[in-house]
């Protein structure tokens, strides 16, 4: 069995052969951020994704996300190192749910996060992500009913900022579901000068924000920018733990504590530097998403990169 060195370097040489790039979500195993070209939250991947001129991209992070890579860049191969990496949140809707959604509700713009499949997104007017939900429901327009899916958790959020009613889907996610209340009020007891970034997907956010003086919910990214303007020193980190990776990489100055050792993503965790190796080698398994649905599925996406 090769060590990791010598894993690292076929992919370092099989990269530079394929003209592939390696984007990282920022919950990937630490070894695996370390090999990625980009590291980042949903809508920096989306971003990437858009722009890159590499002919391979190698997507570690899940399902949802490789496909909006693959929508973005239909003409580039597209991998993903497992194809069994999905995703909780994504599983709770369908594109047949969303259509029986809207003839319920007439005249409703759909808003769907980017947690979701191609076939959900092709039936969306928007897409967002965590880092700008809260601008693409205000740049709608106001005297039409908004239907918000799948996360009941960023939903309350963008309610909260918006102050705009919204239809509400009724899904979550596993990881950021299961850290309760208690598990943030106990590391603050433990780290009292500590701040707190919380993710909007968790289902704690809608108790502790009720005691905090000002707003601390972050996209995985704004958690980046905002442990590095803070004047704190410490951060209790709630969200999937792979994320103080990313913290302790880009602000060593600072010291970030998971708010639970338990929260952890195991589809994230799915991506390894062995089956990176391999996807490079063979360049499978490729995810692809048939044209039809494609074009249907860019139109949300591209309305949400043009806003925010
Ligand atoms: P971010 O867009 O904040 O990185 O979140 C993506 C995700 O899957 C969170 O669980
Ligand atoms: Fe999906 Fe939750 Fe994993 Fe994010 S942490 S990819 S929302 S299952």
């Amino acid at each position: 069995m090769p060590d990791e060195s010598q894993i690292r370097a076929d992919i370092e040489r099989l990269r530079r052969e394929k003209n592939a790039v390696i984007i990282a979500h920022n919950y990937q195993r630490p070894e695996v951020q370390a090999v990625a070209d980009y590291v980042g939250d949903s809508l920096g991947l989306s971003r990437q994704a858009a722009k890159t001129d590499a002919d391979v991209i190698v997507f570690a992070g899940v399902h949802f996300m490789a496909e909006t890579a693959a929508i973005l860049n239909p003409d580039k191969t597209v991998l993903l190192p497992d194809l069994r990496a999905g995703c909780s949140l994504a599983d709770t809707v369908t594109a047949q749910g969303i259509r029986d959604w809207k003839t319920q509700n007439p005249g409703g713009l759909v808003v769907t996060y980017v947690n979701t499949t191609a076939d959900v997104k092709a039936e969306s007017d928007y897409c967002c992500t965590s880092g700008n939900a809260v601008q693409i429901v205000q740049n709608l327009p106001a005297d039409v009913p908004v239907l918000f899916a799948p996360d009941r958790f960023l939903a309350a959020h963008v309610i909260r900022e918006t102050g705009r009613a919204m239809d509400v889907w009724d899904g979550a996610c596993h990881v950021h579901e299961a850290i309760r209340p208690e598990d943030v009020t106990d590391q603050q007891a433990a780290y009292p000068d500590a701040e707190l970034l919380i993710h909007p997907e968790c289902g704690c956010s809608t108790k502790i924000l009720g005691t905090l003086p000002e707003l601390q919910l972050y996209s995985t990214e704004g958690m980046v920018h905002r442990a590095r303007q803070s004047a704190a020193q410490e951060f209790i980190v709630v969200t999937e733990t792979g994320m103080v990776t990313r913290l302790e990489h880009d602000v060593p100055e600072k010291t970030f504590i998971p708010v639970s050792r338990t929260a952890c993503c195991e589809y994230m965790k799915m991506i390894t530097l062995e089956n990176i190796r391999d996807a490079l080698e063979n360049l499978q398994p490729r995810v692809t998403v048939p044209a039809d649905i494609r074009e249907k599925a860019l139109v949300p996406i591209e309305r949400m990169l043009a806003i925010g």
